[in-house]
């Protein structure tokens, strides 16, 4: 589904991203972990070409997405993204949050779009606020409906970049259901999360990446149990006991 062949970026004199050469297969569920700064948003951005590349190659179903002439809007209407800011219109209802691209951009009527708006807001618990505003849902509601939107454009890939990390600890949980819901479904996804609970129990793959690299690939038993790296094994230490403290 997706493959990174050399990618290398750049932030001025910064090598935010190191020969990079990679894949994700479809129907994968991949978490990428790795201390702050080590380049899981930008390489996570680079997917649907948020961020530019320097050199090398990366394709999504088989497509090269710097080929030139490809339409950017038309690759990013094929990738469900969802960020830590829900980033949802405010003046619109949450239904029509739902409505608005499938009706742009893929020429749904507005009561196909409507329809399959408020299955996917059962989906994830909220049909009962199609009607609401934004503003009057939790951060938790906000970001199933973040979620619910982009499922709406029916995209075989969605990206997560830190879903739960902006949400009050009690709503963290129906956001992860929600995920791995989607998970169980056979979604194709990239989640970068701090959730290792979550990366434990649905990633088929965990990537640990620092310092633009990706150190270390394995599925969660083994990176859990029997981390490679001595970096891996830092972060891991670090996170199961921020203090310091014996875990
Ligand atoms: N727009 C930018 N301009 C310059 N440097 C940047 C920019 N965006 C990111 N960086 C730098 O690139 C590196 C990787 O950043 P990135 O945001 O990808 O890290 P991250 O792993 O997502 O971190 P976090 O866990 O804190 O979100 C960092 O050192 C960061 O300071
Ligand atoms: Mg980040």
């Amino acid at each position: 589904m997706i493959t990174f062949d050399s990618v290398n970026k750049y932030y001025g004199e910064y090598h935010a991203l190191r020969e990079i050469t990679e894949h994700v297969a479809r129907g994968e569920v991949l978490v990428v972990c790795g201390p702050s700064g080590s380049g899981k948003s930008t390489l996570i951005r680079t997917i649907n070409r948020l961020e530019p590349v320097a050199s090398g190659r990366i394709t999504v179903g088989g497509q090269d997405i710097h080929a030139p002439g490809l339409d950017v809007n038309a690759l990013r209407s094929h990738i469900g993204f969802v960020f830590q800011q829900f980033n949802l219109f405010p003046h619109l209802s949450v239904l029509d949050n739902c409505t608005l691209a499938p009706q742009r951009l893929r020429g749904l009527g507005r009561q196909d779009a409507e329809a399959r708006a408020l299955a996917l807001l059962e989906r994830v618990g909220l049909a009962h606020k199609a009607r609401a505003r934004p503003a009057d849902l939790s951060g938790g509601q906000q970001q199933r409906v973040a979620i619910a939107r982009a499922l709406a454009m029916q995209p075989p890939l969605m990206l997560f970049d830190e879903p739960t990390s902006a949400l009050d600890p009690e709503m963290v949980g129906e956001v992860l259901q929600v995920m791995r819901d989607l998970a169980r479904d056979g979604m194709t996804m990239v989640c970068v999360t701090h959730e290792m609970g979550f990366a434990r129990e649905v990633a088929d793959r965990v990537w640990f990446m620092d310092h633009g690299q990706v150190l270390e690939r394995a599925t969660p038993e083994e990176f859990f149990a029997r981390p490679q790296h001595p970096r891996a094994r830092q972060f891991l230490a670090d996170i199961r006991s921020p203090l310091g403290l014996p875990a």
